[in-house]
């Protein structure tokens, strides 16, 4: 296959320090385990780790039990964290699943809320739990529920003043511009309501768009245009959406579970320094490859206020 041409660092003997990191930065996506590379960070060094690491039991390439789920992450969390800089955040897209086995099958594993509270209990501020809704989510049976139609995006700060640009992913207001200008105008802008509390309204429009809110709108990729087709990547509207907010231009961010390498290819094109790590090769010259063309074969999400 044309993948295997392309020389992929091994990743038995990895670098340490700013050496690992200068590393993972110049290759873009590097063929390695996040579990040897991640604790060789310099601590203190990266503003964002921007991740979706393999959901529980969900795909071949890596079978993790919901059980078995929070044991399997909280080593990578606790390298991460001491390799966050004070400002910097872990940002983690994760997926709900049902239980397929066990004295919960059929129901909703906890999983996800498991691996929230020991997280937090690490230290990571859980500063906000983002809703990544899919407008165009597969149809299919799922058993006495809906189909999937959102995925969870968690925010956590590695401390109490993190990096947050809320300017940065603002979104276009819905009301008319004659009304902005209005607004703008209103001499009585300052209204009292019933309960007390008032509200200056000629400010309402003044931030060059509105606050998109914690609901996030974007449509799954459906991407298959790479040699070896990543069955779990994500739109780079959603990775542009978070990376603009939580990091700062030619800030760090690292995936330390890159798969096709959105994370990386979005936050290079957005000015920020930017690196990941794959574990299984195919997926990982993958990456490189697309990186090397800098690819944008999924249409950019669009991002819509969902409120
Ligand atoms: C959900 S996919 C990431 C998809 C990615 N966000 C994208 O847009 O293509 C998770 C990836 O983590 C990789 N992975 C699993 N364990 C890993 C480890 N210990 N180190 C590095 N990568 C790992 C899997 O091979 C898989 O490609």
């Amino acid at each position: 296959m044309r993948w295997e041409a392309v020389p992929a660092p091994g990743p038995v003997v990895p670098v340490t320090g700013q050496a690992a990191l200068a590393r993972l930065i110049e290759d873009g996506v590097t063929w390695g385990d996040s579990s040897v590379w991640l604790p060789r960070l310099p601590s203190g060094s990266v503003s964002l780790f921007f991740t979706s690491p393999p959901y529980a039991d969900a795909r071949a390439y890596s079978r993790i039990h919901p059980d078995r789920y929070v044991e399997w992450f909280l080593p990578f969390a606790r390298a991460m964290y001491a390799a966050t800089c004070e400002s910097g955040s872990l940002v983690l897209n994760i997926k709900n699943r049902v239980a397929k086995s066990g004295s919960l099958k059929g129901q909703r594993h906890p999983y996800v809320y498991q691996l929230v509270i020991a997280l937090q209990n690490m230290g990571w501020w859980w500063l906000e739990t983002y809703i990544w809704a899919k407008p165009n989510a597969v149809p299919g049976r799922f058993g006495p529920r809906t189909k999937d139609a959102y995925e969870y995006v968690y925010h956590f700060a590695r401390g109490p003043k993190p990096y947050f640009d809320l300017d940065a992913v603002r979104v276009p207001y819905k009301t008319s511009t004659t009304e902005i200008d209005r607004r703008r105008l209103d001499a009585n802008g300052r209204r009292n309501t019933a309960a007390g509390f008032g509200r200056d309204r000629t400010t309402t429009y003044c931030h060059g768009g509105a606050d998109p809110g914690n609901v996030v709108s974007v449509p799954q990729t459906y991407n298959q245009h790479y040699g070896v087709a990543h069955t779990a990547a994500m739109p780079e509207g959603l990775a542009a959406f978070f990376i603009s907010a939580t990091c700062p231009p030619g800030g760090i961010v690292i995936d330390p579970f890159a798969g096709s390498g959105t994370t990386v290819v979005v936050a290079r094109r957005s000015g920020r320094r930017a690196g990941g790590l794959e574990l299984h090769r195919s997926f990982a010259a993958e990456a490189q490859r697309r990186l090397a063309t800098d690819q944008a074969d999924d249409i950019p999400g669009s991002l819509v206020n969902a409120s």
